[in-house]
């Protein structure tokens, strides 16, 4: 399969009904050479993977379970995070397009819809001498799950596209969007820098001028989100009025 209205990204497409983790068929597929832009999609995943070594609930059929395998020229690994950043917004901003839904970004990398979950990102990234070798984007999201098919122990944080906006969304429209968003995207990256992707991002966030609390390796910090730095770090006014850059972290909305 291929994709319409890509150049790159989405040209080789490689199906499957169902795997442990689409996030490992894009890794083997990248170690035995296959080119920037190869996407996996899968209709089931038995052993989806979320961050900090979280499991994700990838039934079959409901959601969109995808990874793209990208390999950057010449970038630092520093860039890992801020393809996270611009693949949010990607993401974002297909699901308002084919949907009704009002998608916000919360910092770095979740996309809620009322507060709650409906899409995670995950980008893994393998380098070399400083250098990305490639990185697998990886999207869960999801789309048509009824309430009643969401896990009990994450009904109160997560919601799907189906339960926010009352109709079935067309999971192929909707990959071709992501993935048409991730290359034009990937495109002003290249071309700009980061800057563009940051405005982007901040006028899509949920978490701008929220009081939030992170949890880092080295503690809870409290403050107000107040954007992003030129790399994509957060910036937080903690309680004492200090500046606070946050490199990685989770964050809990409301403090
Ligand atoms: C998160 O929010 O913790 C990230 C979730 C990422 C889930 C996707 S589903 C497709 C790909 N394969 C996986 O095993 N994980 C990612």
């Amino acid at each position: 399969y291929a994709l319409q209205g890509c150049t790159t990204f989405g040209q080789r497409i490689k199906l499957l009904e169902t795997t442990v983790s689409t996030q490992e068929e894009a890794r083997s597929l990248a170690e035995s050479g296959s080119p920037s832009g190869t996407l996996v999609l899968a209709e089931e995943q038995t052993g989806g993977r979320g961050r900090q070594g979280r499991k994700w609930y990838s039934p079959p059929g409901k959601g969109i379970w995808m990874s793209l395998l990208l390999r950057p020229e010449q970038q630092p690994l520093s860039f890992a995070p801020q393809l996270t950043l611009l693949t949010a917004v990607a993401v974002c901003r297909a699901i308002r397009r084919v949907s009704e839904v009002d998608a916000g970004i919360k910092w770095p990398n979740d996309i809620l819809v009322g507060g709650r979950k409906v899409c995670g990102i995950l980008v893994e990234s393998v380098g070399e001498d400083e250098l990305i070798r490639y990185c697998i984007v990886g999207i869960g999201m999801n789309v048509n799950l009824e309430g009643s098919e969401l896990p009990t122990e994450v009904s109160s944080i997560a919601t799907s596209l189906l339960i926010e906006g009352g109709q079935r969304i067309d999971r192929s429209v909707l990959i071709g969007e992501v993935v048409r968003e991730m290359e034009q995207l990937y495109e002003l990256y290249r071309s700009e820098g980061f800057a563009p992707i940051r405005i982007l991002w901040e006028a899509l966030s949920v978490t701008l001028g929220q009081r939030i609390t992170v949890k880092t390796t080295g503690g809870d910090l409290t403050g107000t989100a107040m954007g992003l730095d030129s790399t994509g770090a957060l910036a937080l006014l903690d309680e004492s009025g200090e500046n606070r850059i946050i490199f990685s972290g989770e964050v809990q909305l409301g403090g």
